[in-house]
């Protein structure tokens, strides 16, 4: 698909309380030099009682959308990608929608876990091949500290809340970044592997107390495994069939779930270890706002100039897995 897709904008938003390991350890039966070395993680952040998801979205949006010289107004599209929405109806990106006084937009979610942001841009492009007059915000927004199990060593160290946000057109005015192309896929006999839990499958009734089912639970090791085989395995993919090899990329900015899979990942693709981007050690993993926000986070510290080829790769829950291609 050739279909110009542009980013006018990047912007990202997080909390401001920080949790630091030593917090975490007055809480479960962890250590800073646990959570440090397995992981790389040193902190991260947690909304506050009064924000969900859409706050800390509708943030990342308005800041996307100034940037951008762009009404909400004047949208077309408001997609929001998130694994904790405020609610399952109405979606994240009808809120954003109602707080930005965006007016008669098409607004909905994607729900593709910590991959939200790859597959977000995948179907921006779908958009703008149909629609090239179409003007789109995509946020990805989470709020997973509300789905931590405060009591569970094992998941609630890895997962910080945060939002990165973007417009995208296909004008021809001069944009921040072209989409060179984005592959997505999944595997869906792994489903089990992640699971965030307050659908509907649990039956509750009024008055009935959360059970476990309701926070996140994740078989830490499988999905370890899994992550860098598919991450590695798609950028291969992504690179091959756009006639490019590693030595094209400037910048590798891959989900920061944890820094020992970012190094395999970066290590089976052979990427120079200054070439990738890492911010885990302050957010942790944010699930489908990870990747924006270190993209953003990239640009504020002057890591991207004009030319440079960004290689983005995601994994989650579903389990999917994506990656990208972007050119500032
Ligand atoms: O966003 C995409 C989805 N998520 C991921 O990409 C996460 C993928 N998985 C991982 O990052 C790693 O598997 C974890 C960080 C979750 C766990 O690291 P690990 O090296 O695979 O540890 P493990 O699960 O094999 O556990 C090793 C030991 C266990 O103790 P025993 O059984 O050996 O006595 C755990 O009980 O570490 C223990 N442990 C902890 N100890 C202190 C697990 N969590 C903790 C903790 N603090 N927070």
């Amino acid at each position: 698909m050739n279909a110009r897709c542009n980013l006018l904008s990047l912007s990202s938003h997080v909390p401001s309380q920080v949790l630091t390991n030593d917090d975490l350890a007055k809480m479960v039966d962890t250590s800073d030099e646990w959570i440090t070395t397995r992981t790389g993680i040193k902190e991260r952040r947690r909304l506050a009682a009064t924000e969900n998801a859409s706050d800390l979205g509708c943030k990342a949006a308005l800041k996307a959308l100034d940037e951008a010289g762009i009404k909400a107004s004047a949208l077309t599209h408001i997609i929001a990608a998130t694994c904790t929405p405020d609610s399952l109806c109405p979606s994240v990106a009808c809120i954003i929608s109602g707080k930005l006084g965006a007016g008669a937009v098409m607004a909905f979610d994607v729900s593709a876990a910590c991959s939200g942001f790859l597959y977000g841009l995948s179907l921006c492009r779908s958009i703008l091949a149909q629609d090239p007059a179409a003007k789109i915000l995509f946020v990805c927004t989470e709020a997973l500290t509300r789905r931590s199990d405060w009591t569970d060593r094992s998941t609630c160290v890895l997962f910080g809340d945060g939002a990165g946000a973007c417009v995208l057109t296909a004008d021809e005015r001069p944009s921040l970044a072209a989409l060179e192309d984005v592959l997505c896929k999944s595997d869906g006999s792994l489903n089990n592997l992640i699971v965030v839990g307050g659908g509907t499958a649990t039956q509750y009734k009024q008055g009935d107390t959360v059970g476990s089912d309701f926070f996140i639970h994740m078989q830490g090791r499988e999905v370890y495994r899994h992550a860098v085989r598919q991450m590695s395995g798609i950028c291969e993919e992504i690179l091959q069939r756009n006639g490019m090899g590693i030595k094209d990329v400037d910048l590798f900015v891959p989900h920061q779930a944890n820094l020992r899979i970012i190094e395999a990942v970066g290590s089976r693709l052979d990427v120079a270890p200054e070439k990738v981007f890492t911010n885990v050690d302050r957010y942790g993993n944010t699930s489908s706002a990870s990747v924006p926000l270190a993209l953003a986070e990239a640009r504020a510290q002057g890591r991207l100039e004009p030319g440079m080829r960004v290689l983005m790769t995601a994994f989650g829950g579903g389990l999917t897995v994506g990656a990208a291609l972007l050119r500032f």
